[in-house]
């Protein structure tokens, strides 16, 4: 019996993969109840215990409370590290001293007289390795300082694709242990599809599902958490579709996600409003969309299909298959730990018990209910361009970035912008120098009865209402909101044809800094002509 320690355990997608590999996982650590009931049901003979690692101090605690194991493995939380957190600026000092902690316990027990710990692996984001030193001393990790530093022989970033796993996961892996060898490249990824196929779609019960990637078959009477409706109304994945189809200054994504590729990287939140989100259009329907189903986010993690999840919701589901280790990863690096230590391990089988709460048993569509628009502070800032109106790198903003928030004054500003990042140019243009360009344009006419019709003191007239609407606050008034006044500005646009009329300008061109002569879109100078009206009427 080569036996296995894991720290942050979570819902064990580490511990899976030793387990797969044939090692016993004996002991398991975790401060979330709900983390560690998971781990229980699925990893029987493990003793888990709940509680924060902080709170072990001592050597005499780090030895009462943990077993003595051959390798010790853990994932301390990556909230501080991740980039997804404060554009990876957040505080930093409660992840240090978690991984401290850790390493603490892996010093003590790797120079305790008659030490077992051949091997141990830390897991975390790729962001995190800049947090970690290639040597510790004894004392710096709060033991005797006359103990052995803690080497940490390799710090590598492994994804999980490589493999076999359908995510392409990427992760920090530090620690003393072999690196695995790649199995898995774009010639036999395994994809979204692969997994979606296996377990068939959620309202259509096959009635054997084999799983995709472990040997074990199961009918779906015993499948859990797949067989419910997770259709998302439009209010939510319309956002995700413009984050992925028409974000300001960031590239363009899959709407939806195409299932011929590998899994972008499962998040721990369950939102299906943002970039990271996976959306998956719904079967059998021509415009409808849906999230994937908790079952098949753990088959894409890498867990076998009986792996069952407490926690009472949906997103405390999420959360802990987000969090996990990917299976195939962690498998890959028992395997190569199993090769080292050249010997054969038998995989022992195991009674799952089934979760309590199945969403199986859903009756309502889950997301369904979740849409209340929720007014949201008066401090709210917006910034959005016209939509689908990219045009060359040029796009039209409006804006109430200048506003003066705590005395409630709000400026709304339309702006020209070319590019993003470090090279980006945003200049404003005022219409008297506009509508030289334009005057002569056969649109021009039209849109100025569209200016008449929509951009009117009866629609719009009041900066306060205007950030009210943005802010989701009921108001008597029928007034637009900015997003809706941006979107009927996009269709009035769309519908006059512009589609190859161009025109060139030398004062744009000194503006934006081309130093060729450039031409410019009609789309383009009559969405700011259009937003200029709009912030004209908020002055
Ligand atoms: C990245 S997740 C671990 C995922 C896990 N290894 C898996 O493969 O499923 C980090 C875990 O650390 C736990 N955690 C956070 N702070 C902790 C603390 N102070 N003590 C113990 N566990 C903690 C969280 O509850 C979470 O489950």
């Amino acid at each position: 019996m080569v036996t296995v320690a894991d720290f942050f355990c979570g819902a064990g997608g580490f511990s899976e993969g030793f387990h797969q590999s044939g090692f016993d996982v004996v002991f398991a650590l975790d401060n979330w109840k709900l983390a560690t009931e998971t781990h229980d049901i699925n990893h029987p003979t493990c003793k888990s215990i709940t509680m924060d690692i902080l709170k072990i101090k001592t050597i005499e605690e780090i030895d009462n409370i943990i077993p003595d194991t051959d390798i010790i493995v853990g994932s301390p939380p990556c909230v501080s590290f991740s980039n997804s957190n404060k554009s990876g600026k957040a505080d930093k000092t409660l992840g240090v001293e978690l991984i401290e902690q850790f390493l603490k316990i892996i010093l003590h027990k790797k120079t305790k007289p008659n030490s077992k710990l051949k091997y141990w692996i830390m897991e975390n984001v790729p962001n995190s390795l800049k947090y970690v030193k290639d040597v510790y001393s004894a004392e710096e990790l709060g033991l005797d300082k006359n103990l052995p530093n803690l080497e940490v022989n390799n710090k590598e970033v492994l994804i999980a694709s490589n493999y076999g796993s359908p995510q392409g996961r990427r992760r920090a892996i530090c620690g003393d242990y072999i690196l695995p060898e790649i199995t898995h490249n774009e010639n036999n990824f395994v994809h979204i599809d692969v997994i979606l196929n296996a377990l068939g779609t959620p309202s259509n019960k096959k009635t054997l599902i084999q799983d995709p990637c472990w040997e074990l078959s199961l009918t779906s009477e015993d499948l859990t958490d797949h067989y419910y409706d997770t259709e998302l109304p439009k209010e939510i994945y319309s956002k995700a579709r413009k984050l992925k189809v028409d974000h300001g200054y960031m590239g363009k994504m899959d709407f939806p996600d195409r299932t011929n590729r590998l899994c972008r990287t499962i998040m721990a939140t369950e939102s299906y409003c943002s970039r990271e989100s996976i959306i998956f259009p719904k079967e059998n329907t021509n415009d409808k969309y849906r999230a994937p189903t908790i079952r098949e986010l753990s088959c894409l993690m890498g867990f076998p299909i009986d792996y069952q999840f407490e926690g009472g919701s949906s997103t405390n589901k999420h959360k802990q298959i987000g969090n996990a280790v990917c299976v195939h990863l962690s498998k890959a690096l028992a395997d190569a730990i199993k090769k080292d230590m050249d010997i054969e391990l038998n995989k022992n089988e195991r009674q799952i018990v089934k979760c309590k709460t199945n969403l199986n048993e859903l009756k309502e569509p889950l997301f369904m209910k979740k849409i209340s628009i929720k007014p949201r502070k008066m401090n709210s800032k917006f910034h959005s361009h016209v939509p689908e109106m990219k045009i060359n790198q040029l796009r039209v903003e409006l804006d109430n970035v200048e506003s003066d928030f705590d005395n409630v004054q709000f400026l709304w500003k339309s702006s020209l912008h070319k590019g993003s990042g470090k090279n980006a140019i945003k200049i404003n243009l005022t219409n008297d120098k506009l509508e030289p360009l334009l005057k002569k344009h056969k649109s021009f006419k039209e849109i100025n009865k569209f200016v008449k019709e929509h951009i009117n003191k009866k629609n719009i007239n009041n900066s306060l209402i205007f950030q009210q609407k943005n802010c989701n606050v009921e108001v008597k008034e029928k007034h637009y909101s900015p997003t809706e006044i941006l979107e009927l500005i996009s269709e009035r646009i769309k519908k006059l044809n512009l589609d190859d009329e161009y025109v060139e300008n030398v004062d744009l061109d000194n503006l934006l800094n081309y130093k060729k002569p450039n031409t410019y879109s009609y789309k383009i100078l009559y969405s700011l002509y259009l937003v200029n009206k709009v912030a004209d009427l908020l002055e």
